[in-house]
């Protein structure tokens, strides 16, 4: 069915503000039988994500010393949270959740699997990650799941020293190679084809790798890339080749790692495969927090002058984090972000020495495990030239944050990889570009097509991709509050 949309924008011509109109329609196909591939299935995020959708599933419920729990996905934008979307005639607003407006497809039906270089069933990888509830892992266990990672590719070079402990599920070689991309597009075409799956996306989650150092002829184009991997070229990371796999393959990929896997290469042999990429670097917890407090100090008019940031984590991704090389590709995708949203304001910051100061550090410590610690200090300058310092502590599971997130994003970009549009003047319809930018709410370091406004402030981020589902549909945009 198609919907039209009529979208009204104000542009700026010759220093006037003028109110331009313009119509859209858009159409969509029903929702494909979907499944996940996860890069680091054994993982924490890998494991607490297969283990959320089997408990979803089964409805499982579970004792804790604080009562009895059962299984929910709080955190996810599509399950759990809503849209303001018009008034019911007694003026009242109401609401519809993300999953009512659009066909999304659900949670418990995503078709899992994925590689690791870490050989556990989700039994083991439960109890290592110490992050669900034992009682909940024993109802879990009862169900016998039997997916087990496959094996995968390690490129020693690419994570931290201390990570060689895991590698005992490998691919052989530990270069780039042709042999590889076969056989990880082999493990696609063949999950694909076990469960009769009409789409399938490849998501990263596995260990952050260091940056990849870029140059021209190896990854700026989708053939130049093809051609480094045939010629072993050292700078092609584990995380690009299952970039290229999946693009290959004709798979959504999505990167929710940090490191630079989305290359312009990555994004052209996506494009001439007619299929999607996303990314980059899941945002969860501190991240997230930090967007929305400095769209909210800047929005409200303060300089912010300066954001410290402190973490501490114990589980194997804080482990990694603690060698040099990994913990500067999360410190980029951290760090980013600020800049971006506080250059909106040209009056309080003017150039870029004028953007607040901002510190990241991440240090490991083991007890803690997967309940990540995270300190920060905002200091702003507010009226008369006095200062506000606001401090947070947040504690919480890092993995459980992650979850909603990943689930998110295989239900959003799935749809997106259905969605066509075209304006009133053009004949025919069209998917939307190859990178999906619309995903940017979940990513730190997000990534657009060319030529596309980056926003990294949070609630543009939401209003955006509420807008967009919104306007698929044939729905205008609602203002709550505006009524005359
Ligand atoms: N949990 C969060 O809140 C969060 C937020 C943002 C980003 N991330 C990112 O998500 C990723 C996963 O986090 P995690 O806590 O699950 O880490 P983890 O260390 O528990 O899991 C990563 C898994 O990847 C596996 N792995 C390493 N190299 C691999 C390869 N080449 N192929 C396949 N598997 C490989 C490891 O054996 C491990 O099982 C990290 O890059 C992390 O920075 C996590």
């Amino acid at each position: 069915m198609i919907h039209t949309y009529k979208h009204i924008e104000n542009v700026l011509v010759n220093d006037n503000i003028v109110v331009q109109k313009k119509t859209y329609h858009f159409k969509d196909a029903p929702p494909k039988k979907t499944g996940c591939m996860i890069v680091g299935f054994s993982g924490n995020n890998g494991s607490t994500l297969q283990a959320t959708i089997l408990a979803n599933k089964h409805n499982i419920s579970w004792e804790t010393k604080h009562g009895q729990k059962t299984a929910n996905f709080l955190g996810s934008l599509s399950q759990s949270a809503v849209i303001p979307v018009g008034r019911t005639g007694k003026n009242d607003i109401f609401y519809k959740h993300f999953h009512e407006i659009a066909d999304f497809i659900k949670p418990t039906d995503i078709v899992l699997g994925g590689w690791d270089i870490y050989k556990n069933d989700l039994k083991g990888s439960m109890k290592e990650s110490e992050v669900l509830h034992i009682d909940l892992q024993n109802k879990i266990n009862s169900l016998n799941n039997q997916t087990q990672a496959l094996p995968s590719i390690y490129y020693p070079d690419f994570i931290a020293k201390n990570q060689s402990d895991r590698a005992n599920n490998i691919i052989p070689g530990n270069h780039a190679c042709q042999e590889h991309l076969q056989k990880i597009r082999t493990d696609i075409k063949e999950f694909k084809a076990k469960h009769n799956l009409d789409c399938v996306v490849v998501m990263f989650s596995a260990t952050t790798e260091k940056y990849m150092k870029l140059s021209k002829g190896v990854h700026d184009t989708g053939e130049n890339i093809i051609r480094a991997i045939q010629t072993n070229h050292l700078e092609i990371s584990p995380s690009l080749m299952f970039g290229v796999a999946a693009v290959l393959e004709k798979c959504i990929f999505l990167n929710g790692g940090p490191q630079n896997t989305i290359v312009p290469g990555l994004i052209d042999l996506a494009k001439i495969n007619k299929t999607f990429v996303g990314g980059n670097d899941f945002k969860t917890g501190q991240t997230k927090f930090k967007a929305m407090m400095t769209d909210f100090l800047t929005s409200s008019g303060f300089k912010l002058n300066s954001i410290v940031s402190y973490n501490h984590l114990g589980n194997n991704d804080g482990l990694n984090l603690s060698s040099e090389e990994q913990f500067k590709s999360k410190e980029k995708s951290k760090s980013d972000l600020i800049g971006n949203i506080v250059s909106s304001n040209k009056t309080l910051f003017p150039d870029e020495k004028s953007f607040p100061a901002h510190s990241v550090t991440i240090k490991y410590v083991p007890n803690v495990k997967d309940d990540k610690r995270a300190v920060d200090e905002y200091i702003a300058e507010i009226c008369m030239g006095a200062e506000q310092t606001i401090s947070t502590y947040n504690i919480c599971p890092d993995s459980l944050l992650a979850v909603p997130i990943m689930i998110d994003l295989v239900i959003f970009s799935e749809w997106m990889s259905r969605l066509q549009v075209k304006s009133k003047n053009e004949l025919e319809f069209r998917h939307l570009p190859t990178v999906l930018s619309h995903l940017s709410f979940f990513f730190k370091a997000a990534c657009v097509n060319k030529g596309e406004v980056e926003q990294n402030a949070l609630f543009y981020q939401r209003n955006n991709l509420a807008q967009l589902i919104l306007s698929s549909k044939g729905l205008t945009v609602f203002n709550p509050l505006l009524k005359f």
